[in-house]
């Protein structure tokens, strides 16, 4: 587990560098945290290191949207909050499977996440400061937490 803080969006950018970096072409990053803490403003920074050029937006409505990495496959945007109370499975196997998946209110589909995973917690302090809990579950995400 790592700690990292982050008082201002450039600072959530080169936070999202570094993790883009780390990343392999199929990766999963689940996005812990209340409404306002920095969820889909993460998303942004780490498609915009991995070259999606589209704007990511908050798929609040769509639960799940694609992007294209340039030529380096697809980052998958998944944001389960409209799924409270939905418990049927939904599938998501297969986009698991082909790119970076981002997962915002993962705790709504635990029981259909990936095994291995890079779990991020981001708590507001207080308004200017984040603390952004890093937990790699897995070898693979353990070895990105301890390079970061
Ligand atoms: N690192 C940051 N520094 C300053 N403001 C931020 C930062 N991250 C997010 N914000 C601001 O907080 C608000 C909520 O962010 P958002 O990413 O939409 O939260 P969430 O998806 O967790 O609900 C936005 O206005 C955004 O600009
Ligand atoms: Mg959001």
């Amino acid at each position: 587990m790592k700690e990292i803080q982050v008082r201002t969006l450039e600072d959530t950018a080169h936070l999202a560098e570094r993790i883009a970096a780390l990343l392999d072409d199929v990766a999963c990053i689940t996005l812990d945290g209340d409404l306002g803490a920095g969820k889909t403003t993460f998303t942004k920074a780490l498609g915009k290191a991995l070259g999606v050029m589209r704007t990511i937006n908050s798929p609040t409505f769509t639960i799940l949207k694609s992007y294209p990495m340039g030529d380096k496959g697809t980052l998958y945007h998944i944001d389960a909050y409209r799924l409270e109370g939905i418990t049927q499975e939904l599938g998501f196997e297969e986009v698991f499977e082909d790119g970076v998946c981002v997962i915002e209110w993962p705790c709504l589909i635990a029981d259909q996440l990936p095994k291995e995973r890079l779990e991020i917690k981001i708590t507001l302090a207080d308004e200017a400061l984040r603390v952004f809990e890093l937990h790699g579950v897995g070898e693979r995400y353990k070895r990105i937490v301890e390079a970061l």
